[in-house]
Formats: structure tokens, C-alpha cells, sequence
């Protein structure tokens, strides 16, 4: 596996591969990596000769500067997990070379930007849109692999693919998760053993909400979600919503949206937690 840290001999590599006629994938990451990444890298080895990835923690991405200094990291672990997983090429810039100059470009992703992540963590997703398009210049893949658990992330992406005009398929990948349901993050490392412990909670409340889809009325469910959480001294809830699937609006009326997203992010001690699931009503 080559590992890279310049913008200009990334692009030089990939391009050579493209030019000898290779397809190539790419999985954006912040590393620490965990087998929901891996599994991204695997769908991209199925599907594409040269394999490419990176790792960037992205400064701009965090409206919470502790959130940002206690991100996990773990290269070493990172590069040996790519190579056992077949990766070909892994991007590590500095912060000097993702952003030489300070960052001025603004997105306007319009009411998707406006809800859920984008309303308890300004900024976030501003942030995303930049460093996904610096690193789509410098990957210049024909296909990128995007987990659900960052479903909001995944319809920013893929807004702003058909708003820069980006030659570039996105590959949505399902939530990998613990076995006893917790969706896999590198933020779970923080939790301690207790938090652990009550951290499946979120994804078996979010099941049992799903289950109430086709007999509740969504005002019904959504006060049931935020009820459990609520009464849990464990968590600080910070929304419970379902929204279609397009923009991520509310849904009011359960027969215009058969396929809906329950979405929640919450607090566990000093972690923010969040997760999804389909809805059908
Ligand atoms: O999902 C992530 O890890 C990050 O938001 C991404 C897409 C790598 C951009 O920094």
C-alpha cells in the first residue's frame, strides 16, 4: 500500500492509474478506524480495481473544539488495518496541506442543511462540503463510499456531487454495528465501560420506534422516542425525528412518506452519539 502526505503526488499516482485505464474508489475517513470502515473499503474492492482512502482529521468540520481534541487516533492501527484490507493507496496530508490559505468557500445545501446535525452543530456541514470537495480534486475517484450512520452527511455529499457538477458515483453502505446493535463510531472508544454497557439503548429504542410505524401516528411515536430518552438518566437527548429521506424534513403525514428515516443523536456522558434507522408507515 502506498501512503501518500502531498496533494500533487496523490494525484499524480491515481492519475496514472486512471490513465492506464483502472476504476478507481475512494473512502474518505478521519481514522480511527473500525470495521465500518473496513467494510466501505471491502465494497470498494468489489467494485473497483485501485483502491484509495484517507485519513484527515478535518479542523473545520468540529463546531466543538473539545470534540476535536479528544477525536481518537490511531495511525498505526489505521495503515495496518488498510493494508490486511487490500487498500492501495492512502492519503495523510497536514492541516498545511489540506489548507494552505484560509477556507472561504460557502455551500448552500438549502432546508437540508438547516435540520438535525445541521441545527446543533453549525457549521458542520460547511465544513464536510469543503474538505469531501478538496479531497474529490486531489482523489479524482469514480466512486466514493459513504456509511448511513452519517445519513444527513451522505445527502450533503451527494448534494453537493450534482451542485459542483463532480464526475463521481456515490455509494451509500449500511450501518455496521456491535453486536449488540450499537452502530460502530470511532467516538465509542470514549465511552467508559458503564457507558458502554447502556449505549445499545439508543439502537433497540430506535427498533422498537420503527415497529410502531404502521400502527401510530408519527406525533405518537416521536413523543414515545423522546420519552424513553428522557427518562433515561444515562442520555441528553438532543432530537428523535422522523424525516423523509430526500431533504430530511419532519413528516407530518404518514401516507405521503412510505419511507421515512427515524434519526437521533444523543448524549451519553461527554459523547455525542447518533444513529438511524428506516421507517414504514
Ligand atoms: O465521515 C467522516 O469521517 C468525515 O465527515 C469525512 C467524510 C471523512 C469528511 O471529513
Amino acid at each position: 500500500m502506498k501512503i501518500t502526505t502531498l496533494r500533487s503526488e496523490t494525484t499524480a499516482k491515481i492519475y496514472a492509474w486512471k490513465e492506464a485505464g483502472l476504476t478507481v474508489g475512494f473512502v474518505p475517513t478521519m481514522g480511527a478506524l473500525h470495521r465500518g470502515h473496513i467494510s466501505l473499503i471491502e465494497e470498494a474492492r468489489k467494485t473497483c480495481d485501485i483502491v484509495t482512502c484517507s485519513i484527515f482529521v478535518n479542523p473545520i468540520q468540529f463546531n466543538n473544539t473539545s470534540d476535536l481534541d479528544t477525536y481518537p487516533k490511531t495511525i498505526e492501527a489505521d495503515i495496518e488495518k488498510l493494508e490486511n484490507a487490500g487498500c492501495d493507496l492512502v492519503f495523510i496530508p497536514d492541516t498545511e496541506e489540506m489548507y494552505p490559505e484560509p477556507v472561504t468557500e460557502k455551500y448552500d445545501f438549502g432546508a437540508l442543511e438547516n435540520v438535525l446535525e445541521g441545527a446543533f452543530r453549525p457549521g458542520h456541514f460547511n465544513g464536510v462540503a469543503v474538505v469531501v470537495k478538496r479531497l474529490f480534486d486531489i482523489m479524482i475517484p469514480d466512486m466514493a463510499f459513504f456509511g448511513e450512520k452519517d445519513y444527513q452527511q451522505l445527502l450533503i455529499i451527494k448534494a453537493l456531487v450534482l451542485h459542483d457538477n463532480i464526475p463521481v458515483e456515490i455509494v451509500p453502505c449500511p450501518i455496521i454495528r456491535e453486536k449488540d446493535g450499537l452502530a460502530m463510531s470511532s467516538r465509542n472508544t470514549r465511552l467508559s465501560e458503564n457507558e458502554r454497557t447502556v449505549a445499545p439503548f439508543i439502537y433497540n429504542t430506535l427498533c422498537k420506534a420503527a415497529e410502531m410505524g404502521k400502527t401510530h401516528t408519527i406525533e405518537q411515536i416521536v413523543s414515545w422516542g423522546e420519552a424513553q430518552f428522557n427518562n433515561n438518566d444515562n442520555f441528553k437527548l438532543e432530537y428523535f425525528q422522523i424525516a423523509d429521506n430526500i431533504e430530511l424534513q419532519p413528516v407530518v403525514n404518514k401516507k405521503k412518506s412510505d419511507n421515512a428515516r427515524l434519526l437521533v443523536a444523543a448524549w451519553l456522558g461527554k459523547v455525542r452519539l447518533i444513529d438511524n434507522v428506516d421507517i414504514n408507515f
